[in-house]
């Protein structure tokens, strides 16, 4: 009996054990976990949205993911094996290409793959996890520290011990959103840019934003000759002919009561003399940008309120144009007229009407193109047209140029000074020709230390980096190394960290909400605050949570970003993590902002495990350190409140990636 037996029980044995262990690939994973260095990470498909594909070999299932990236999975023990074919993905331009992958187990390293360069065969990694509680699957730079680019874990899978949910496995990070802003009184309050700058004979249109109970009438005093304010709307249009500068008493008023400011009027050859703020469609919609979404946008710009604190320009990024390359009817067409006027593509049916829509709400319109011959997406851009696109652009009543370099690598002879300020002022030159002031955004993502001579080529901003992305990672990562660009930042001329990843973004038609925590939003609306960058919504605005709103609507953090005197905030402390950032402001008193970023020198694959390092730290601000001696008193912006009058040195508690931002007067 017991020789019949056993076979028996031996087999049901291995039935129960195999329908208790558990296949889990990670393209089924909840992604959205992943920290990304570019763009998002893709179930069964690469960073860019293609096939997976690793030195000609196709793979259906894994996941796209650009370095540094990570993801950290909570295994607790009942992991038996880990597989996967990874490597760099072939749509990869960047021929030097170099990333390295790992697996840390309870932070120590399981499997390195060593170096992987561009056109490398995929290598395969299969792992026994078993006992390990926690895992991270990291794509870092190579060594030589620059060449991070498009990462792939194909066929990728675990398999576990027991049955456990996909979601049991990923460490969401929490989002729990908390409001600090206090909601704006009835009473009518003017906020907005202080001053305003226009070139004599040009159109102009500046809206007077302010808070309060409607109905809210408007007037301004002493207006230059021209000028006339309509004073149900609050918008002051015309044109003024003789340079100077202008001092005008903008007056809003409402049942309540009644607010004046002052607006200085600069006539004369410098525009943007504050950043410019706005909404461009890129972080949200990219190619799926259409006329019908530009005019939401718009539209949700007024009925949010954003427009009261003073957001202006509504701007249009890549794929308006006729795109040749491509089976998509709506795109195709004729790049050009006979006379080599830009032709739009169909999702744009009108563009005179579509900048009258945005102007009747007292806003501004941007658009965008490059010096190539074609957009980074592939559509028909400026090369050997500018004086046509510039004139196009006037005609239409464009008030922003972004001109981003791409397909001018194809052009420039080399990555000399003289090859990169080239194109850019070409199209200053063109631009100028125009009657009508159109901030001029370069983008080129920082070559050849762009912030030396931006100002020089007739840039307003220029991107001193390559594109942000929705991760702390990337928003950090740029957004601290703007340290040491101060010298360059001035009214009219402005570093541009790239714009704003909060609310719902996502790079196309499905977007999801930031994979910035909260504390990480409130650092990243902060620092570019501080930094005085221009601030580009990039979300979509008629999806405006509270959380998002508040963050975006608080007037003494955006007074910061705006002060007149455009100054760019510089570090004055950075250890142990902590870092302190200074601006200077036009009554005197100083902007600070504490930002406890954590242990982010990331040295060793081990340091990426961040859960544990979650906590609170303590920053000691000494008066010395801004210039003070004596008693200063400290204001805790983002809350609106004075915390009182303080002697020699100010302690505050920060949260990890959090910030404490003050303004401190003596
Ligand atoms: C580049 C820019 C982005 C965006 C896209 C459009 O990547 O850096 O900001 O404009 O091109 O294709």
């Amino acid at each position: 009996m017991k020789q019949l037996f056993l076979p028996l029980i031996i087999s049901l044995f291995c039935v129960i054990s195999s329908s208790l262990s558990q296949t889990i690939w990670l393209d089924e994973l909840d992604l959205s976990a992943m920290e990304i260095g570019w763009g998002s990470p893709n179930a069964k498909k690469s960073v860019d949205g293609n096939p997976l594909s690793i030195g000609g070999q196709k793979f259906e299932r894994g996941v796209g993911t650009h370095a540094v990236s990570t993801l950290l999975l909570k295994l607790d023990g009942k992991g038996k094996h880990f597989s996967a074919f990874v490597g760099v993905d072939d749509e990869t331009e960047n021929e030097i290409a170099s990333i390295e992958f790992f697996v840390v187990g309870n932070k120590r390293v399981l499997w390195q793959s060593g170096v992987m360069k561009a056109k490398d065969s995929a290598k395969y990694i299969s792992l026994d996890i078993i006992g390990i509680k926690q895992i991270v699957l990291l794509v870092t730079g190579s060594d030589d520290g620059i060449n991070y680019d498009h990462a792939d874990w194909c066929d990728a899978k675990l398999e576990m011990t027991e049955p456990i949910s996909p979601t049991q496995l990923v460490e969401k990070r929490s989002v729990e959103p908390y409001i600090l802003t206090p909601q704006p009184s009835d009473m009518p309050k003017i906020n907005g840019a202080k001053v305003f700058g226009v070139r004599p004979g040009n159109p102009f249109l500046y809206t007077v934003a302010a808070t309060g109970k409607r109905p809210m009438t408007f007037d301004a005093i002493n207006l230059p000759n021209g000028l006339t304010i309509d004073k149900a709307n609050g918008q002051i249009t015309g044109t003024v002919n003789v340079k100077g500068e202008y001092k005008v008493t903008l007056i809003a008023q409402n049942e309540l009561g009644k607010s004046e400011r002052e607006l200085r009027i600069s006539v004369g050859e410098k525009i943007a003399l504050t950043p410019p703020m706005g909404w461009n469609s890129w972080n949200c919609w990219a190619c799926a940008v259409d006329d019908e979404k530009v005019r939401a946008s718009a539209d949700a710009m007024v009925s949010s309120g954003l427009v009261n604190h003073g957001w202006t320009y509504i701007n249009i990024d890549d794929c308006w144009e006729i795109k040749t390359e491509t089976d998509d009817a709506m795109l195709k067409g004729e790049p050009r007229d006979g006379r080599g006027f830009i032709n739009t593509n169909k999702k744009f049916p009108d563009m005179k009407s579509l900048s009258d829509y945005v102007h009747s709400k007292g806003l501004k319109l941007g658009i965008y193109s490059g010096p190539g011959p074609l957009t980074c997406a592939g559509f028909a851009a400026s090369y050997e047209y500018e004086l046509q696109d510039a004139q196009r652009y006037g005609e239409w009543g464009i008030d922003y140029l972004k001109y981003d370099w791409c397909s001018y690598s194809q052009i420039a002879k080399d990555r000399s000074l003289p090859e990169l300020k080239k194109p850019y002022a070409v199209m200053r030159n063109a631009l100028d020709k125009v009657p009508r002031d159109i901030v001029y955004s370069l983008c080129q993502y920082g070559m050849g230390d762009v912030w030396e001579w931006g100002e020089e080529v007739g840039g307003n901003l220029w991107r001193t980096t390559g594109d942000i992305t929705d991760t702390w990672s990337s928003m950090s990562k740029i957004g601290f190394g703007e340290a040491g660009h101060e010298p360059f930042a001035k009214p009219g001329s402005w570093n541009d960290p790239d714009m704003l990843v909060v609310g719902q973004v996502g790079w196309g038609p499905q977007l999801h909400p930031s994979r910035l925590t909260s504390d990480e939003q409130y650092t990243h609306i902060s620092l570019w605050s501080l930094l005085a960058s221009p601030l580009l919504i990039g979300c979509d605005l008629s999806r405006l949570d509270d959380f998002t709103l508040n963050l975006l609507t608080n007037d003494e953090v955006i007074e910061i970003n705006q002060d007149p005197l455009g100054k760019q905030a510089s570090r004055i402390f950075n250890q142990n993590g902590n870092q302190i950032w200074v601006k200077e402001l036009e009554d005197g008193s100083k902007a600070v902002g504490l930002f406890y970023v954590g242990d982010d020198e990331k040295k060793t694959p081990a340091d990426y495990f961040e859960w544990e390092r979650k906590s609170k730290a303590t920053i000691s601000l000494p008066a010395s350190s801004l210039g003070f001696n004596g008693r200063f008193t400290v204001r805790d912006v983002w809350r609106q409140i004075d915390l009182g009058m303080f002697e020699e040195q100010f302690d505050v508690e920060v949260p990890w990636h959090g910030v404490a931002l003050l303004r401190i007067s003596k």
